[in-house]
C-alpha cells in the first residue's frame, strides 16, 4: 500500500479523529487541522501511540489566510497533500423562524465555505501531481432534510453537489471525489446539540428510534468508509454519497 499525505479538518475529535487513526491504519501521514489545539495534539499522540505519523496544524477553516498557511505547513513539514478529507462541521438544533442571517452565515461558513477553501488550496496540487482522494463529511439531513436543522441540511446539502461537480471537474487527473454521509453519531457535537437544544434529548431519542439497527453510529463506523473512498482500490468510485446511518437513509 502507499503512503500518503493526508490532511483532515475537524481532527481534533469526534468523527475526524477517528478519520485521522483510520488513515494511519492504512499507514499515511496524518495532518491534524482543527482549531482546537489541544485536541488535535490529543490525537496526534493517538496517532503516535499506533505508531504512525502526525501533524498538529492549529486552523479555522473560516479564515482563508489560515486555510493557506495550513496547507503550506503541511506541504512543508509532510509533503503534499494527496488525501484531503473535509471534515469540520458545526450545528445547533433551531426551528428554522427562530434562526437569523448571522445564525445563517455562520453554519454555511463553517460547513460548505470552509470545504471551499481547502479544496481550493489542496486542489491545484493534486491536480499537478495527477492523483488525489477528497472526501467530504455531509449528513443524512443533506439528503432527506432534518427537522430543526434546515441551514445546517442546506450547507450539507450543498456539499454533496459540490463534491460531484468537483468529482467531474477533475475525473481525468487520477482524482476522485466523494461524499460520506454519516447519521447521528455519538460525539461530543452530538453531546453538544442534545444539552443546548430545548428538548434536546427528545430529539435525540426520536433520531435514534427512526434508525432502523436503533442506535448511534460510533465515529470509527464512519472513518472506515471515508479510508475506503480514500484508498487506492477506490480509484474508479467518484461523485458518490455513501451513507453510514444504520439504514435511516436508503436511496
Ligand atoms: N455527530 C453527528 O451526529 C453527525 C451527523 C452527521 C454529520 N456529522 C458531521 O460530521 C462531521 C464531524 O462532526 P462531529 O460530530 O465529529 O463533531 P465534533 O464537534 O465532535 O468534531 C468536529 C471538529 O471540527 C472542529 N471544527 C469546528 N469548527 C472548526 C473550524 N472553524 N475550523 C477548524 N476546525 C473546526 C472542532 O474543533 C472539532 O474538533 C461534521 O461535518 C458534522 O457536521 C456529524
Amino acid at each position: 500500500m502507499t503512503a500518503r499525505v493526508a490532511l483532515v479538518s475537524g481532527a481534533g475529535r469526534g468523527i475526524g479523529r477517528a478519520i485521522a487513526l483510520a488513515l494511519t491504519a492504512q499507514g499515511h501521514k496524518v495532518a491534524v487541522a482543527d482549531i482546537r489545539e489541544p485536541e488535535a495534539a490529543e490525537t496526534v499522540a493517538e496517532i503516535e501511540k499506533i505508531g504512525g505519523t502526525g501533524l498538529v496544524v492549529p486552523v479555522d477553516i473560516t479564515d482563508t489566510d489560515a486555510v493557506a498557511q495550513a496547507v503550506l505547513q503541511t506541504q512543508d513539514e509532510l509533503g503534499p497533500i494527496e488525501i484531503l478529507v473535509n471534515n469540520a462541521g458545526w450545528d445547533e438544533l433551531v426551528p428554522f423562524v427562530d434562526t437569523d442571517e448571522a445564525f445563517w452565515d455562520k453554519i454555511l461558513d463553517i460547513n460548505f465555505k470552509g470545504m471551499l477553501r481547502l479544496t481550493h488550496a489542496v486542489l491545484p496540487g493534486m491536480l499537478e501531481a495527477e492523483w488525489g482522494r477528497i472526501v467530504n463529511t455531509g449528513s443524512d439531513a443533506g439528503r432527506v432534510g432534518s427537522s430543526l436543522e434546515s441551514v445546517y441540511a442546506g450547507a450539507k446539502g450543498a456539499v454533496i453537489a459540490f463534491t460531484k461537480t468537483i468529482a467531474r471537474e477533475a475525473a481525468r487527473k487520477g482524482i476522485t471525489a466523494n461524499t460520506v454521509c454519516p447519521g447521528p453519531t455519538d460525539t461530543p457535537l452530538l453531546k453538544g446539540i442534545v444539552d443546548s437544544a430545548d428538548d434536546g434529548s427528545k430529539v435525540i431519542n426520536a433520531m435514534t428510534r427512526a434508525v432502523p439497527m436503533k442506535r448511534l453510529a460510533q465515529p470509527h463506523e464512519i472513518a472506515a468508509a471515508v479510508a475506503f473512498f480514500a484508498s487506492e482500490e477506490a480509484g474508479f468510485i467518484t461523485g458518490q454519497t455513501l451513507s453510514v446511518s444504520g439504514g435511516l437513509t436508503m436511496a
